[in-house]
């Protein structure tokens, strides 16, 4: 008898934490490496809300909370959807976990039965899948190509509507490739939606914050509130306020399916750090001007990137809207050969080559579900940026 659960064999470890771990690996051998792959912010969490952490654990905030989270944050919650996304919850339609991360994997657990369907675009964010495989359902992987923007299109959504969907996931600004879209672009999802009442909206949210010049973020429950009863809204002070290792996610959505996630929670990892809820409470209620500071940096490296990728041969970089992550084409360099032998047939083989040649590490698009691309993340310094560019370029135009 395997000790094993059979559900394991259904879910692959995180390609992304992978590379960085490789980087890091090199790195210690001494070799100069570059590291592209993380997915958080290279700044430091604000002092304002550090020091409402530290005033929480003085004022003996150190207890078990509600298992869905203390109700200074659900109102604090409530009171950010209102304001920023035109979408009234009371508290208890509110619900805090230990990230955004938990939010996803206990909505999954909470309503998938086997063969239940959850429609996902790729490219994806790299867990999407895997948590829908690990709780039983079938991913089912829909195209957002590159022609599109990496935006999902209406038609395609359509076509992958089965009386078995129950959810789709939809995430914008998107991790990989930066994308967000527009109330113009998200209305024909929505009107698809609207007629098959049987699917469920999961949207996360969690780059909201991360969109850059005019662009004006939205959400479908807001986009079409004909979607607020089936509609769940994810977000997390993870990526908007340097706060990733906080572990601190939210959402709100309707009272039965919170109800549920709540049952789950409570018998796994109950509340989140009281702690940490202190620190988001002060994220959510206290000043919001570090939002603006960190993105005149991101788009300023955003644009330095895409320009630098664009002059490297083989490489077609589009300007995404937000988060801080690219997602080039490096079509042009597959079949080609690099300058120690090494003949590139995937995308895999192009991050690869380049971590072993140049010493740059990149997330190989196959993980994300689009080929052949890669990610890279700007949330790192501009010099590395400008280094790691400068060693792409060296590497593409050394093929041969
Ligand atoms: C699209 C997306 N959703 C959710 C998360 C999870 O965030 P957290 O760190 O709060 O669990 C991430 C983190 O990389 C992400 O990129």
């Amino acid at each position: 008898m395997s000790l094993f659960a059979v559900s394991l064999s259904r879910v692959q470890p995180s390609a992304t934490i992978a590379v960085t771990q490789k980087a890091r690996q090199l790195k210690a051998e001494g070799r100069d490496v570059i590291g592209l792959g993380a997915g958080e912010p290279d700044f430091d969490t604000p002092e304002n809300i550090k020091e409402a952490a530290i005033d929480a654990i003085r004022r003996g905030e150190t207890k078990y909370t509600d298992v869905t989270g203390i109700p200074e944050l659900k109102k604090a919650i409530a009171a950010k959807f209102a304001r920023e996304n035109n979408l009234t919850y009371a508290p208890e339609q509110c619900y805090v976990a230990p990230g955004g991360k938990p939010i996803i994997y206990n909505a999954m657990m909470a309503t998938l039965n086997p063969g239940d369907e959850v429609i996902i675009p790729a490219p994806y964010w790299v867990s999407y899948p895997d948590i829908v495989n690990l709780a039983g359902g079938t991913p089912v992987i829909v195209e957002a190509t590159a022609e599109h923007g990496f935006k999902l299109q209406a038609d395609v959504l359509e076509a992958a509507i089965t009386p078995k969907t129950k959810w789709l996931i939809f995430n914008s600004p998107s991790n990989p490739t930066g994308a967000a879209y527009t109330r113009e672009e998200l209305k024909p999802l929505t009107d698809v939606l609207l007629r098959h009442p049987h699917v469920w909206v999961l949207t996360d949210d969690m780059y909201e914050h991360l969109t850059y010049g005019n662009f004006t973020f939205v959400t479908p429950a807001e986009v079409e509130p004909q979607l607020y009863d089936r509609t769940l809204t994810m977000n997390g002070v993870s990526k908007a306020y340097a706060m990733t290792g906080w572990r601190i996610g939210y959402c709100a959505g309707p009272a039965a399916l919170i109800s549920a996630m709540a049952k789950i929670q409570s018998q796994s990892t109950s509340n989140p750090t009281s702690i940490s809820q202190w620190a988001a409470v002060e994220a959510l209620n206290g000043p919001q001007d570090y939002i603006a500071q960190s993105n005149a940096v991101f788009v300023r490296r955003r644009d330095m990137v895409v320009d630098m990728l664009n002059a490297a041969e083989g490489i077609q970089c589009a300007t995404p809207e937000g988060a801080f992550y690219v997602y080039p084409s490096c079509a042009g360099c597959i079949g080609k050969t690099t300058k120690s032998g090494v003949t590139l047939q995937s995308d895999e083989d192009f991050a690869t080559a380049l971590l072993e040649e140049e010493g740059v590490a990149v997330v190989h698009g196959a993980a994300f579900g689009l080929s052949p691309f890669f990610r890279i993340s700007y949330a790192t310094s501009d010099e590395n940026l400008r280094e790691a560019c400068t060693r792409i370029q060296r590497f593409c135009a050394n093929l041969s």
